[in-house]
């Protein structure tokens, strides 16, 4: 596991961009695993941005992302579908028909989860997978307690999950209580990991994951038994690591 340090906010973007355009450039008909939240908005602005200078090129890259809110519309204002339009994909040349962002509004969420395990594997397997973390150690939708073995699945969202996701939406019970999600089986699948965490508020989460044991209460800790996986963090997230290590 590599640790990568970043003064602040905008220098961890830049540099987890940078990783990104790097596989892309590498194997331009990659297989990016993308992800939602907060964390990786500043990432995908420069991505953007080298897009539109003509450093970067997504017209080959296939996309695959985390997670969806179930009962979502693909149109709703806090669906991630819309959030990956409106952050990355309207500005980009990737190709629409190759970007897949699990149905929020499937019939059969189950089938949905089984379908979309199956469509990760016909197009090879993900080669970067890109992650946030939330404050309980939480990757994608997987919360602590959820078994590692699972594939795509329909999770419930834990109370602390809900009330970090509360602040886009108008209230907290317009929080969906339901998500689908890519399981840990099916983001330790992905060749290369990186994790993109920022902010003091994320400092112990970051912590346990990197330091711990690898235990189900702490979701992302599962990412030591990974072979390739890349943290770039701000100064303000490895705070707490950073104090044990100095004990
Ligand atoms: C949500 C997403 C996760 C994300 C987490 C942290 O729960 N499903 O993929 O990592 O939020 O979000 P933020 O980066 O806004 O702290």
């Amino acid at each position: 596991m590599r640790i990568i340090e970043c003064a602040d906010y905008k220098s961890m973007s830049r540099r987890a961009a940078g990783i990104i355009a790097a596989q892309v450039v590498l194997k331009p008909e990659c297989v990016l695993g993308l992800a939602t939240g907060s964390t990786p908005v500043g990432a995908y602005g420069e991505l953007v941005k080298w897009c539109g200078q003509g450093d970067l090129s997504f017209a080959g890259v296939r996309s695959v992302n985390l997670d969806e809110y179930l009962g979502l519309a693909p149109t709703h204002e806090q669906s991630y579908r819309r959030f990956m339009q409106e952050n990355l994909f309207d500005h980009i040349d990737i190709v629409p028909e190759n970007t897949h962002v699990l149905n929020g509004l499937a019939e059969n969420p189950e089938t949905e989860c089984a379908q979309y395990d199956e469509l990760i594997a016909s197009l090879g397997g993900i080669d970067l997978q890109l992650l946030g973390m939330g404050h309980n150690g939480h990757i994608a939708f997987n919360e602590p307690g959820d078994d590692f073995g699972l594939g795509t699945h329909v999770v419930s969202l834990s109370e602390r999950t809900i009330d970090a996701n509360q602040r886009f939406f108008a209230s907290r019970d317009e929080v969906p209580r339901h998500a689908l999600s890519m399981g840990i089986k099916s983001i330790m699948g992905a060749r290369k990991i990186l994790v993109v965490v920022s902010g003091a508020d994320k400092a112990d989460a970051l912590c346990r994951a990197v330091s711990g044991p690898v235990t189900n209460e702490v979701p992302a800790s599962v990412l030591q038994l990974h072979p390739d996986v890349t943290i770039v963090a701000d100064s303000a997230a490895l705070s707490v690591l950073k104090a044990g290590e100095s004990r």
